[in-house]
Formats: structure tokens, C-alpha cells, sequence
């Protein structure tokens, strides 16, 4: 058959899609399938019946990564690598990772209606853990995997319960016994939509973003003194909420103040004990910087941990301060990003070049092997929000180029 003509099913990907966002699905029309949850075990058993269905090898590593393995002529050469994950924000949408790790599989399933043999074998990919919210850091299955993180104390890390990754990881039954380690890949391509709003803004289907920005992620745990808030005189007090307050705005004003080029962000507090008539004696809030530029983001930390420090001071309220994980920007590799925009014009999709302010797998994939991705827009810019969105036909078109770049890497000896 002539392969420049394959095509994916739209329809097959929709149903998919839709029937994958019943898995965790809320009333607000989103999904929440935070790692290692019920949810996140039956999204993972179904992939996993769907990959043996087409005769996919599936191994899962003790990570809980799983790989679905097809074939080539020539199994002995390193195969072509495509996937995300399946895993989701509290209250998320039904696109973020899903359609990378479906869009992959829908590619793996023409190929196998059409019978079509490659040279290399190719191999989709569920990370564990891409997003991070449950279990800090983020991207672990694939930091591991490329040995950026220690497996040992990612199993240690625990969430807002006190519960260990390893013993969730166990209970869902997804801790493997292949050792989680990268393997040699010919390359890695992630499809996945935008998350924010260029694509809409210049009217393109497809993106390739030219590599993804820093994330350093820190934990600040602030100690104050309790007290009955009626009694207790306004001079004097050590409110740790206070402080934090005065430490978040520092966070929104960094960028700002480091001449822009960086985006820096408060997304998670937590305040002890939590009651209107206490003054609050524990707070623990997070930390988000990224930018392209490495450097900046660090002169920016140093900047806002002095201001965190000074503050803590003031209000007699001691920070104890984690610089919980990094990982530095990671500018994609040349070719594969050419390939994704030649491949998006022979298909006739319009097209742009970009970058990805979202962090992906794709991060630390680039650490091993050649990697590129290929966005589709988010209708509004909306993401890791129960509204997040995209057309139907964008995702098609979006799989068709992963299809045809995936092909071309599959096919070359
Ligand atoms: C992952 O979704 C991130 O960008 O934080
Ligand atoms: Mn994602
Ligand atoms: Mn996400």
C-alpha cells in the first residue's frame, strides 16, 4: 500500500478518548485520575487490555511505567518510542497526557489493521506520574527511567495522607519487576495539546514546540505560634499565614522585577490548623519558577529565598525551605522538530514553531535519545482545568502527523 496515504480514525481516537474520560470523569465534565488512585489502576488496565489486543509485548517496570512493544523487521535495531500519561491534575481535563498516550495508541492500531511492517520496533509508553500533584516531584517514571532521579527516593515521597508512592504504586498493582532504566531509543515523540493559547491566537492546528522550559519546584513549611484569635493582642503574634501572604507576593512579583522572560507561581498551601479562630502556627505552600533561561530562574530563586528568609524573620514564624526538584530547560532536537512541520505541511495542517511552557516527559526522554513533540490547540488556552478542550478534528490531524513522523523514524534502518 502506498503509506503516504494512511490516515488514523478521528472517530476511533474520539471513542477512545471519551471512553478513557468516563475513568475519573466529573460532574464538571473533567476527570480526576491522580496517580496511583483507583482511577489511575483501571485507565492503566484498560490501556493495557487494548495494547494486548493488537498484539503489543506490555512490560511495566518498577517504576510502573508501562511499554507496549510492536515488532519491526529488525529487532535488534533501537526501536521508535511514542506516548505521555495517563495520570491527571485534581479536577483536570480529559486531554492532558490521555491523547498523547491514545493518539499513539490509535497510530499502533493502523498500523495494525493496514498490516504494516516497519523496520524498527516501536514502543508506546505510559509514564507514572507525570503531573506531580499528588506526589511531588513531577515526571518521575521517565526521570528515573533516564536516571535524573533516584528511584529509591521517589518510592520515599509521600502525599498530603502520609501515603508512600512505593506502597500505592504496590496496591494498584503496577510496581513491575523489569528495572526502570532507559534503554537505548532511535527516537521519542510526544503528542500533546498545547495548554495555552498561541496556537488559537495565530490560527494554527499544529505546534512544534522547539523544547520546554525549567521547572524548579520548592516546598516552604513555616512555624508560627497558635493562639485563641480573640484574646491575643495584634501586636506581637506570629501568624504564619501572615508571612506566607507576604511571601506570595514576593513569588508574583519576581518575574516582574527579573525583567520578564520567567513565570513564577503559588499553587498549593496548605494552613494549620485551619480553623477562623486560630491563629494559624503551620503553613506549607509551593513554588513554581520556569523560563528557557537556566540561569535567570536560579538568580530569581536566590533573590526570593533571601525575601522568604527576611519576612520569616520579621514575624518571628522560622521557614524551613526544600528545593524539592529541577530540571533544566531542554531544547529539542533540531531534526525531529523540522520533521514534525514538514510532515504537518504535507498533510496540509497549517503550522508554527514554539515552546512549551508545560512540563512533559518529553524532558527527560531528550536526556537519552532524540525527541520533538507536536502540539494541537486548547480551545481558549484553557488546561488542568475540568474544561480544558480541543476539537475533535485537531486531535485527528495531530495524530496523523505523529502517524507519518512516527513512520518515517520507523522505517529508517
Ligand atoms: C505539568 O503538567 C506541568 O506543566 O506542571
Ligand atoms: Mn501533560
Ligand atoms: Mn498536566
Amino acid at each position: 500500500m502506498d503509506l503516504k496515504k494512511l490516515r488514523v480514525s478521528g472517530k476511533r481516537l474520539q471513542s477512545t478518548l471519551e471512553e478513557m474520560a468516563k475513568i475519573g470523569g466529573t460532574a464538571g465534565g473533567g476527570v480526576q485520575r491522580l496517580t496511583l488512585t483507583d482511577e489511575d489502576r483501571q485507565a492503566r488496565d484498560r490501556f493495557v487490555k487494548w495494547l494486548k489486543e493488537i498484539d503489543c509485548e506490555v512490560t511495566v517496570d518498577e517504576m510502573g511505567n508501562i511499554f507496549g512493544r510492536r515488532p519491526g523487521q529488525n529487532n535488534a535495531l533501537p526501536p521508535v518510542m511514542s506516548g505521555s500519561h495517563i495520570d491527571s491534575q485534581p479536577k483536570g481535563g480529559r486531554f492532558d497526557g490521555i491523547l498523547g498516550v491514545m493518539g499513539a495508541l490509535e497510530v499502533m492500531r493502523t498500523l495494525h489493521e493496514n498490516k504494516v511492517q516497519t523496520e524498527r520496533p516501536m514502543v508506546i509508553v505510559d509514564w507514572t506520574n507525570e503531573e506531580g500533584s499528588r506526589f511531588a516531584p513531577a515526571m518521575v517514571g521517565s526521570g528515573v527511567w533516564a536516571g535524573a532521579l533516584q528511584r529509591d527516593w521517589v518510592y520515599d515521597r509521600r502525599d498530603i495522607t502520609g501515603k508512600r508512592f512505593e506502597e500505592e504504586l504496590i496496591r494498584i498493582g503496577y510496581k513491575g519487576t523489569v528495572p526502570c532504566q532507559k534503554f537505548p531509543v532511535h527516537c521519542y515523540y510526544e503528542f500533546h495539546i498545547e495548554q495555552g493559547p498561541m496556537l488559537e491566537r495565530q490560527n494554527k492546528r499544529i505546534g512544534a514546540p522547539k523544547g520546554i522550559l525549567c521547572l524548579h519546584w520548592y516546598d516552604i513549611y513555616l512555624t508560627g505560634e497558635a493562639n485563641q484569635v480573640g484574646p491575643t493582642p495584634m501586636d506581637g503574634r506570629h501568624d504564619a499565614l501572615v508571612a506566607a501572604a507576604e511571601m506570595i507576593l514576593k513569588v508574583r512579583e519576581l518575574p516582574g522585577r527579573m525583567g520578564g522572560n520567567m513565570v513564577a507561581t503559588v499553587g498549593e498551601i496548605q494552613n494549620y490548623p485551619n480553623s477562623r479562630n486560630i491563629i494559624p502556627d503551620r503553613v506549607h505552600f509551593t513554588v513554581d519558577i520556569r523560563s528557557w533561561d537556566d540561569d535567570l530562574a536560579l538568580k530569581s530563586w536566590d533573590l526570593l529565598r533571601a525575601d522568604v528568609e527576611a519576612i520569616a524573620g520579621r514575624h518571628g514564624c522560622p521557614a524551613k525551605i526544600e528545593e524539592t526538584w529541577r530540571v533544566n530547560h531542554s531544547p529539542f532536537d533540531e531534526k525531529l522538530v523540522q520533521r514534525v512541520t514538514e510532515v504537518a505541511d504535507e498533510l496540509g495542517y497549517s503550522n508554527m514553531l514554539w515552546v512549551s511552557g508545560a512540563g512533559h516527559d518529553a524532558s527527560y526522554a531528550n536526556q537519552v535519545c532524540p525527541t520533538a513533540m507536536i502540539f494541537v490547540p486548547s480551545i481558549g488556552g484553557r488546561s488542568h482545568v475540568e474544561i480544558e478542550n480541543t476539537r475533535w478534528e485537531d486531535c485527528e490531524a495531530g495524530c496523523n502527523v505523529l502517524l507519518h513522523c512516527l513512520l518515517k523514524a520507523a522505517l529508517e534502518k
